[in-house]
């Protein structure tokens, strides 16, 4: 794992949304599709606020989910609605280019799956490998809506699933990439902001497996904006 610290959040946002804009122009100078994955949450938005303000050809970018909570997509709690005010709203994407849950379909596996279908079809029916995928990271080491006391592995064929948020959570019913696909991207980066978050980012580091974010692949990056941290 590459540790990046920042003085603070407006570094670590810019940091990141330059180097995400560098990823794709590199992309967009080869010819190709450019698929990104944004995860919910406090820590990334400012990031996600300054990549709208960032010069970008967005029609050669596919923006997808990382996960989503099985809400409606105007629902205060729904990470696309997020992901909309702080960077889709702001930009010029076509709308094809945005790849969001249809939470309205009830059964919250028929959810999963439907969106499934519809990123295999995206890819052309080959594994989905995504150029960037955005993650945090939770207080109990949860990552997308994968949540510690689970088994992730046996999801190995599928690539999107729903999972049960533990009660302190604000939504229950969530939908999420499965640890494989993530673990297929190209790369991926946790954005982590925030005090009392070192011990948790202190066992991403050691890729503790008692917690989803330990099973990431150690080739990924995490940005802190804790300088005072320590990695042991
Ligand atoms: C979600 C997110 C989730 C988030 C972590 C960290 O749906 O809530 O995808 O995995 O990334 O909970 O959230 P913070 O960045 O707010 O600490």
């Amino acid at each position: 794992m590459k540790l990046k610290k920042f003085d603070n959040k407006e570094q670590m946002s810019l940091a990141l949304a330059s180097y995400t804009k560098d990823l794709i122009s590199i992309s967009e100078s080869r010819g190709r599709i450019f698929s990104l994955a944004l995860s919910g949450g406090s820590s990334p938005v400012r990031f996600y606020e300054l990549l709208a303000e960032e010069k970008i050809n967005w029609r050669i970018v596919n923006i997808f989910l990382v996960d989503e909570r099985k809400v409606p997509l105007n629902h205060a709690h729904s990470n696309f609605r997020m992901i909309k005010k702080a960077l889709l709203s702001k930009i010029d994407i076509p709308e094809t280019n945005i790849f969001s849950f249809k939470t309205e379909i009830k059964s919250v596996s028929k959810c999963a799956a439907e969106y499934e279908d519809r990123i295999r079809k995206a890819f052309g029916d080959k594994y989905p490998v995504f150029n960037l995928i955005i993650l945090g990271v939770g207080p109990d080491g949860h990552t997308a809506s994968l949540f510690p006391g689970e088994d992730h592995y046996p999801e190995q064929n599928s690539i999107f699933i729903s999972t049960f948020a533990p009660t302190e959570f604000d939504v229950h019913e969530r939908l999420t990439m499965t640890l494989s696909l993530i673990n297929s991207a190209n790369r991926r980066v946790f954005v982590i902001s925030g005090k009392g978050k070192s011990e948790i980012i202190q066992r991403v580091l050691d890729r503790d497996d008692s917690i989803p974010a330990g099973l990431i692949n150690s080739k990924s990056s995490i940005y802190i904006d804790n300088p005072s941290f320590v990695r042991l």
